[in-house]
C-alpha cells in the first residue's frame, strides 16, 4: 500500500510572537516544517499533504516549489479532526495515511517506519510516550488488559485520566479507508468545541480495529514547539546529538556544547574541530583536516591536511590538500584553491583559481583571478576587478612575483616568472620572466622644513 503523509501545519503559534507562522521558524538552520517534509521524504511517501492555515502565503513561497508536496488550506482553525478533515477529498482510498505535526520537527524516521509496520485492514499504529508531567497533553486510556480504548484531552479528563502519565504524541499511521469513515462522523461535544482528531481512537476501538501503541522513549523527537525558548532548547539538544555523531565517526571536537552544525558534515579521519565553529549547507571535510576556534564554514570542500586557522570565514570554496588558511582569512564564493596554497591573516579572495603552492600571505584582495602554481603575492595586493560597472578578470603566470602594495587594473594578466616591483600600478599585460614596475621617481626636497605650531 502506497504512504501519504498528513502535516499538520495550521496553528498561528502565538506564542512564538512573530509576524512568521511559526513552522517556518528554523531549527539547525532549516523551518520547522521542512525537517518533517524532509523526514516524510526519506520514507518514500507517494504523496505528502501540508495542511497550512495562518500566514500560508509565507509557507508556501518557501516551499511551494517542492516535489509530491500538495497544499491544503485549513481557513479556520476549528481542531485537529478538522484540519485532517481538509484534506480528504485528495486522499488515495487505499493507502497508509501518515499523521504528523508541522511543529514536531525532529521526529525520526526509523520510529515512524516501525509505526507504519503496525498498520494494516484490523490495526492502526499511535506513537506514545510516557512523561513525568504530563500536563496539557491527551492521556491514553487503557483497559485492563493494557489496550488502548481511547484518548482523553487534559481538559476533558476526569481525576483519574489526569494521573496516567502515557500521552498522545498525536503521531499515528491509519488505512486510509478507516480515517475517511471515522472523520466523517467527528462531533465536537468536548470542553474546547473543537473537533478532536483523537476521537478516532474510540472510533477505531468499536470498529475492531485494534490500536496498536508504540511507546518512544526519546522525548526529542516528539516534543512540540510552540515558544522560543522550547525551539532553543530543542536547538541545542538537536546540536549535541550531531556533535556525539560527528565524535563517533572519529572526529575530535573540542565542546560540543559550542559547535553548530545547520546543513550536513562528511568527515575524514582524524579531524579535530575547535571551539565556535558553525557550519552551514554542505561541509566535506577530509583527512586530518584541523579546524580552528571561530571558523565559519558554509558549502565547502576541504581536502586533506588542510589547517584553517582561527577566525576564518570560507563559503562556497574548495580548499586543496595541504593549504593553510588563516588566520582572519575569507574566501568568497567560487573560490577554487590547489594543494599547498596559503592563505594569510586579512585576505579576501573571491572567484578565484589559484594552482599548486601559490601564496597571498596577507592583507590583499584578490577576485575574479586565475593564478598559476608557484604564484607569490605580496602584502597589499589589490585586484581593481570592478569599474562600478563591470568585473574583469586577472591573469597570473606560473611562479609570477607580485610585490606588496600592488594594484592590478583588471583585464590584465601577468606573464610567467614575472616579477612586478613593489608599490606598481600595473594596467598594462607585463611579459614572462621580466621585471615590471611603474612607480614615480623619489625625490627629496632639499630646502622643506617642518612645519611649527602657531602662536595665539
Ligand atoms: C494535541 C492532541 C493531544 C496531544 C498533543 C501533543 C488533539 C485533540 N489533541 O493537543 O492529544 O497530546 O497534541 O502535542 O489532537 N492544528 C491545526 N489545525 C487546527 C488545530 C491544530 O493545524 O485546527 C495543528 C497545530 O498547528 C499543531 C497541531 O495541530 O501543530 C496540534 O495542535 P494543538 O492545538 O497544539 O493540539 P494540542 O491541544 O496540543
Ligand atoms: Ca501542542
Amino acid at each position: 500500500m502506497n504512504l501519504e503523509v498528513i502535516i499538520l501545519a495550521a496553528g498561528q503559534g502565538t506564542r512564538m510572537k512573530s509576524a512568521k507562522p511559526k513552522v517556518l521558524h528554523k531549527l539547525a538552520g532549516k523551518p520547522m516544517l521542512r525537517h518533517v517534509i524532509d523526514t516524510a521524504m526519506n520514507l518514500s511517501a507517494s504523496k505528502i499533504h501540508v495542511i497550512y492555515g495562518h500566514g500560508g502565503d509565507q509557507v508556501k513561497e518557501e516551499m511551494g516549489h517542492l516535489q509530491d508536496v500538495d497544499w491544503t488550506e485549513q481557513a479556520e482553525q476549528l481542531g485537529t479532526g478538522h484540519a485532517v478533515q481538509q484534506v480528504l477529498p485528495k486522499l488515495s482510498k487505499n493507502c497508509v495515511a501518515l499523521i504528523l505535526y508541522g511543529d514536531v520537527p525532529l521526529i525520526q524516521q526509523k520510529t515512524l517506519e516501525s509505526l507504519i509496520a503496525t498498520v494494516n485492514d484490523k490495526q492502526m499504529g499511535l506513537l506514545t510516550t510516557l512523561l513525568e508531567s504530563p500536563t496539557g497533553y491527551g492521556r491514553i486510556v487503557r483497559n485492563d488488559k493494557q489496550v488502548i480504548q481511547r484518548i482523553v484531552e487534559h481538559k476533558d479528563a476526569n481525576q483519574s485520566e489526569l494521573l496516567v502519565n502515557e500521552v498522545n504524541t498525536g503521531i499515528m499511521a491509519v488505512q486510509s479507508v478507516n480515517l475517511i469513515t471515522w472523520l466523517n462522523n467527528l462531533d465536537n461535544n468536548n470542553v474546547q468545541g473543537e473537533y478532536y482528531l483523537t476521537d478516532i481512537i474510540e472510533k477505531a476501538v468499536a470498529d475492531d480495529v485494534t490500536v496498536a501503541g508504540t511507546i518512544t522513549e526519546d522525548e526529542i523527537e516528539v516534543t512540540g514547539i510552540n515558544e522560543k525558548v522550547q525551539l532553543q532548547q530543542m536547538e541545542r539538544a538537536y546540536q549535541l546529538r550531531q556533535a556525539e555523531y560527528l565524535m563517533r565517526e572519529g572526529v575530535s571536537l573540542a565542546d560540543a556544547a559550542r559547535f553548530d552544525l545547520r546543513g550536513k558534515c562528511e568527515v575524514g579521519q582524524d579531524v579535530s574541530i575547535d571551539v565556535n565553529v558553525v557550519m552551514e549547507g554542505r561541509v566535506k571535510l577530509g583527512d586530518r583536516v584541523a579546524i580552528g576556534p571561530n571558523v565559519f564554514l558554509k558549502n565547502v570542500e576541504i581536502h586533506n591536511d588542510v589547517v584553517i586557522l582561527a577566525n576564518s570565514v570560507l563559503e562556497q570554496a574548495v580548499v586543496g590538500s595541504g593549504s593553510q588558511i588563516g588566520p582572519f582569512a575569507r574566501l568568497r564564493p567560487e573560490t577554487i584553491l590547489s594543494e599547498n596554497t596559503r592563505i594569510g591573516n586579512f585576505v579576501e579572495i573571491k572567484k578565484t583559481t589559484m594552482g599548486k603552492g601559490s601564496k597571498v600571505s596577507h592583507l590583499s584582495y584578490i577576485g575574479d583571478a586565475e593564478l598559476g602554481s608557484g604564484v607569490n603575492i605580496g602584502a597589499g595586493t589589490i585586484t581593481c576587478n570592478y569599474d562600478g560597472a563591470n568585473k574583469f578578470k586577472t591573469i597570473i603566470g606560473d611562479n609570477a612575483f607580485i610585490g606588496s602594495d600592488t594594484q592590478l587594473v583588471a583585464p590584465v594578466s601577468i606573464g610567467e616568472g614575472a616579477t612586478i616591483g613593489a608599490g606598481s600600478t600595473i594596467t598594462k599585460d607585463t611579459p614572462n620572466q621580466k621585471l615590471t614596475l611603474s612607480r614615480s621617481k623619489q625625490i627629496t626636497i632639499d630646502s622643506w622644513k617642518k612645519p611649527v605650531k602657531t602662536k595665539k
